[in-house]
């Protein structure tokens, strides 16, 4: 997990500086969404590339009741470092850590028999029940349990129940489509998860919490939220889809900024070949600046000849192709020093590119673009 104490000299090449007054912010933000249910902060993938354990810390501090993980690994590690309260993971292979898990104190999702098995028995091995959130796939079609199963799983739920092994604490499920407004796919998973969820109950299920509802359907979709609501991107300050809206539509702000010191400056004349391949080839005697992030800091290949920067108050962008440690941008003759900072994305309010703006030129989501920030770039907290 990334830490702001990396080498001390790493700042110096480059960083991403993560805004905890802004995670907190867009917390307080989120819950007024969803006035009246819990609110679950999505850490997962060290909280999508923003240092999974500060992040927890201050979206606790705003007001997020539950912490939510995809690997048991992950959940773990949050309780190690000391984050307190529930804390849920979800995605389980046989042989997985339940025991763990159970031991931690963790919800962990169960979405098939294999997975009620295995926790019982690490729940009769470990002498306490397991809290379970049984898992119903309404139409995703990933993970979670088919409706045609759902009476199987839940009956051996309810007797494992009834043998002490576990408790049943959540009935939950996923959005296959929730950022494409009016998707039909919308209504019909709310439909099958309201169904579902009767159907558990009317047999004596009694669920502390029931949610289907991630970023889009809490900014978007009020009839989703039901107890809880579980929120990754958002609280991140980056919309889920720009078809959405932007951050600022929702009042929401970005809480990374990703940029670099220039390693060097030189001119150079025209027709010059730059970066693997001479893909960029300079129109005229020119100056070419040396950004020194690359590939395996994250910067997607994808980027080359597009991703833009802004150094010195002028939006450039990377000229050529990207390569695994650094990138060069066409300065056009101008000269700012070695040292000067590149920044590749932030909030976006001070002329600086966003994510978003790094995803739609990499024909992906800005999901990605923070999520794979490497390990070789320290994460700076700041406003902690
Ligand atoms: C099960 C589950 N819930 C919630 C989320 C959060 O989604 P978002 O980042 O769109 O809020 C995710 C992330 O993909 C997820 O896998």
């Amino acid at each position: 997990m990334n830490e702001t104490s990396a080498v001390p000299t790493a700042p110096l090449r480059a960083r991403a500086e993560i805004d905890l007054g802004a995670l907190r912010a867009n917390v307080r933000v989120l819950r007024a969404r969803a006035e009246g249910a819990h609110l679950m902060a999505v850490v997962k993938s060290d909280a999508y590339g923003h240092g999974a354990v500060p992040c927890a810390r201050a979206a606790l501090e705003a007001g997020a009741t539950w912490l939510g993980t995809a690997t048991p690994e992950e959940a773990l590690a949050l309780r190690a470092a000391g984050l307190p309260g529930r804390i849920m993971c979800w995605l389980w292979v046989p042989g997985g850590p339940w025991r763990q898990a159970i031991e931690a104190d963790l919800d962990v999702a169960v979405s098939g028999m294999w997975a009620l098995r295995e926790v019982g028995d690490a729940a009769r091995e470990a002498g306490r029940p397991a809290r379970v959130q049984l898992k119903a796939d309404t139409g995703l079609g990933r993970n979670g349990c088919q409706p045609e199963d759902w009476p199987e799983l839940v009956g051996a739920a309810l007797e494992a129940e009834a043998a002490g092994l576990i408790k049943v604490t959540g009935l939950w499920s996923h959005f296959a489509c929730a950022d494409e407004p009016g998707h039909p796919s919308i209504a019909a998973q709310l439909t099958r998860f309201r169904e579902m969820v009767a159907y558990a109950e009317e047999r004596g299920v009694e669920p502390e919490v029931r949610h289907i509802a991630n970023s889009p359907a809490t900014l978007t979709l009020p009839e989703t939220h039901f107890d809880l609501v579980r929120t990754g991107i958002a609280m991140y300050g980056i919309s889920p889809s720009p078809e959405l809206g932007t951050p600022a539509d929702f009042g929401l702000r970005p809480v990374m900024t990703l940029s670099a010191s220039l390693a060097l400056v030189k001119g150079v004349p025209g027709g010059h070949g730059v970066s693997y391949g001479h893909h960029y080839v300079t129109s005229g005697e020119t100056t070419l600046g040396l950004v020194p992030l690359g590939y395996a800091d994250g910067i997607p290949r994808h980027a080359s000849d597009g991703g833009p920067v802004l150094i010195d108050g002028k939006l450039r962008t990377v000229a050529g192709r990207v390569a695994m440690d650094q990138f060069v941008v066409d300065l056009g003759g101008d000269e700012p020093r070695p040292g000067t900072r590149a920044v590749l994305f932030g909030p976006g309010d001070g002329g600086e590119p966003t994510a978003e703006d790094w995803a739609q030129v990499c024909g992906t989501i800005a999901y990605e673009i923070v999520t794979r920030i490497g390990t070789r770039v320290p994460r700076v907290h700041v406003n902690g």
